[in-house]
């Protein structure tokens, strides 16, 4: 991670049901998640509605693949106890803060998001000319928005959804968090922190918004939070009021780059199914040894007393994930003298994989053989995952004229 995350931060991210999970995810997504689960609020969901922006021609896996995916980051070791687990649709709070949010977003935020003209000539043969493709990002935005995350742990083609993200909270919140005598309630709720509280936050106020004193901001910030007898609505008052705008009612997220663990594929390239060149979590011992097996290595090794370059063979970045240096310095002696064969060569890799995946594997088949188990997790998800969608919502409503 870049970012560096207090304790006990909320965290939310998503990822879209297109099929089963593979090492990539596995390396790239799943392990940070993983490891984010233990320090943090985490909500981690099936982002089904964004599967159908591209794929709503052809819904009829859908399901299929929502329950594998569930199952797949329950087998990596995605903890119900600690994470909360859900699926997008289920919570329909999102689609209504999505309309919402549409109401006051600009066509052109949504037109310059690199992604929208990128994947559209990306995906070529589907018209996604369509209004659901346009608001792919707005709805992610509520995606995030719904549960005041602090931060989204993504990847480096997402940093300009998470930026959308931002920008709406904050228009959102210039527009509808300056309530009718926000001075006035901001001073009351100064004065019901008591006397000591109160001058000390008057003075880091005075010290941030006159000198810029960060350290300031973060004091004041901490003591608004800390304060046990003041409503959320205070609360909110207070930080806006901190930072010179009105009432924050959406938080802006951070985006929390995930380190580029580019986990490569069978043919060097990224891992990707749109490459064909995954390991899924789900493939076979025998699978993940054929496939090994068949990679391409350096083409210079035609003949096994053929020497080669390391840095020119697929292989190679493999070894580079799973190997110490011992065995890497193994590889790199061996290829350039041809003192070992490829084969000789990729037989760590496969006993690496195997050991990775075993117990996955072993712990999916569990999974898969109580279905019921596993649609109860996804329905307390939901339903925890409601309660907070609920609360931002009815604020949302009641800033914007609805009742
Ligand atoms: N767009 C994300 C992706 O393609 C998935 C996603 C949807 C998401 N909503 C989100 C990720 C909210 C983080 C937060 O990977
Ligand atoms: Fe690749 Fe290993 Fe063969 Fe060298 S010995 S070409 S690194 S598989």
């Amino acid at each position: 991670m870049t970012t560096t995350l207090e304790p006990g931060s909320r965290i939310l991210s998503g990822m879209r049901p297109t099929g089963r999970i593979h090492l990539g995810h596995y390396h790239g997504v799943l392990k940070n998640w993983i490891n984010l689960q233990h320090e943090h609020e985490c909500f981690f969901f099936v982002a089904d509605w964004h599967a159908l922006t591209t794929h709503y021609e052809d819904p009829r896996d859908l399901q299929t693949h929502i329950r594998e995916m569930v199952v797949d980051w329950l087998a990596a070791g995605i903890d119900p106890g600690r994470a909360c687990l859900f699926v997008q649709s289920q919570v329909p709070e999102h689609a209504e803060l999505h309309l919402l949010l549409s109401m006051m977003t600009p066509n052109g935020w949504l037109e310059r998001v690199p992604s929208y003209k990128d994947q559209q000539a990306k995906l070529k043969e589907k018209d996604l000319s369509t209004y659901g493709f346009l608001g792919y990002p707005l709805l992610q935005s509520a995606d995030i928005l719904l549960y005041k995350a602090d931060a989204v742990p993504v990847g480096e083609d997402q940093v300009a959804h998470v930026e959308l993200t931002r920008e709406v909270a904050r228009r959102f919140n210039f527009l509808y968090g300056r309530e009718p005598g926000f001075e006035e309630k901001a001073e009351a709720a100064v004065d019901k922190m008591g006397k000591k509280n109160a001058k000390l936050y008057r003075n880091q106020r005075k010290a941030w918004q006159e000198q810029g004193d960060e350290g300031a901001l973060d004091i004041a910030k901490a003591l608004v939070e800390n304060q046990q007898n003041l409503t959320l609505a205070d609360k909110d008052r207070l930080l806006g009021y901190l930072e010179g705008g009105g009432r924050i009612i959406l938080v802006e997220p951070e985006a929390a780059l995930t380190e580029a663990a580019k986990m490569p594929g069978l043919d060097g390239q990224k891992m990707s199914k749109s490459y064909g060149n995954t390991i899924s979590l789900r493939d076979t011992t025998e699978e993940v040894e054929q496939k090994v097996r068949r990679m391409p290595t350096d083409p210079a090794r035609v003949r096994r007393d053929d020497p080669g370059t390391p840095e020119k063979c697929p292989v190679w970045e493999l070894h580079k994930v799973y190997s110490d240096e011992e065995r890497q310095e193994w590889v790199q002696k061996g290829c350039t003298s041809a003192g070992i064969g490829c084969i000789d060569c990729k037989m760590p890799v496969i006993e690496a994989m195997e050991k990775e995946l075993a117990p996955m594997r072993q712990r999916a088949q569990e999974f898969d053989a109580q279905p019921d188990l596993v649609q109860s997790i996804i329905e307390e998800g939901n339903e925890r995952a409601r309660e907070q969608a609920r609360d931002t919502l009815r604020e949302v409503r009641a800033v914007m004229g609805l009742v």
